[in-house]
């Protein structure tokens, strides 16, 4: 997608959307979101935090996490890791500010920057300076405009430092065979993408977008957790389908009783299926001179 392609898409899915991450689904108030964030972060943290640390970081680092979430990342950044600091950022921050750890700074923002008025940068003043470390894991994937958020990213990367992005990687085709998983995943993925904006078949472009940021080298890579019932990958998604259900079901590729049926699908030994991964995506900023 080229960035005129992107910008009509994007004014495009303002246009058609009927609202925002977090607003007509997954919003922050309703009972039980900050658990399906954790199941998330309860399949991913390991992956996530072996590659932050094998990108080097550790004692000394100021680090800037977008969209952090309940901030599970940000605080093993600092307890395990030992990194200098970490400024959490999040659109709602009512899940970080539930425990306070030595390091963790909060910041409410939108980093798409609307409502920030005059920023030339979106959300340009959630976050000064540079900091040695910028992560922002499913985040990206939901808002629109990713070339120029990725950018906007890419420029509070302190020279040698690292960006790192992770988003979702929808790993069903055409050639999948059907099963309840298939048809509530094809039906999730469709019906966030016309209510919500949620896009991620530009995800495997991750490395691509990243040089084009003008970092170098860059790198990536997917993980994928297995669906076993009663993991957390599987509950995440339970719970996802559940809290999208209207926008499935408006697709037309499936019922209520077919939501059921994948619930019921994930949680029993006959599921045999393959989750989507997640693509953890890097590229580091040049050294000045
Ligand atoms: C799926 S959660 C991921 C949380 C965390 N990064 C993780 O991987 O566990 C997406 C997070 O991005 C935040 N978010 C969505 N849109 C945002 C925006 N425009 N500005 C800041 N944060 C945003 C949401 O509030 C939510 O906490």
């Amino acid at each position: 997608m080229t960035p005129s392609d992107e910008s009509r898409h994007a004014h495009d899915g303002r246009a058609s959307h009927e609202g925002r991450y977090g607003e007509t689904f997954f919003s922050p108030e309703a009972a039980g979101e900050g658990e399906r964030i954790d199941f998330g972060a309860l399949a991913y943290d390991d992956i996530t935090m072996a590659r932050l640390r094998a990108l080097g970081a550790g004692p000394g680092w100021r680090c800037l996490d977008v969209g952090a979430g309940t901030g599970t990342v940000s605080r093993r950044l600092l307890e395990e890791a030992g990194v200098a600091s970490v400024l959490a950022v999040d659109r709602d921050v009512r899940f970080l500010g539930a425990r306070a750890v030595p390091g963790l700074d909060v910041r409410e923002a939108d980093i798409t920057g609307e409502g920030v008025t005059g920023a030339d940068i979106p959300g340009a003043d959630f976050a000064p300076g540079r900091f040695q470390l910028v992560h922002a894991r499913f985040v990206l994937m939901h808002l629109p405009e990713h070339e120029r958020l990725i950018r906007a990213l890419a420029e509070r990367v302190a020279p040698g430092g690292v960006l790192v992005l992770g988003d979702a990687v929808d790993l069903t085709s055409d050639q999948t065979p059907d099963s309840p998983y298939t048809s509530a995943m094809r039906a999730m993925w469709q019906g966030l993408r016309s209510t919500i904006g949620t896009d991620v078949s530009w995800v495997p472009s991750y490395p691509r977008l990243l040089r084009g940021a003008g970092l170098e080298p860059v790198a990536a890579e997917i993980h994928v957790p297995p669906l076993q019932p009663g993991s957390p990958i599987s509950r995440f998604w339970a719970d996802t389908w559940e809290r999208s259900r209207q926008a499935m079901v408006a697709t037309g590729l499936v019922d209520d009783a077919a939501v059921d049926a994948a619930v019921r699908y994930l949680g029993s030994d006959a599921c045999a299926a393959l989750s989507a991964g997640m693509l953890t995506a890097w590229g580091w900023k040049p050294e000045e001179g």
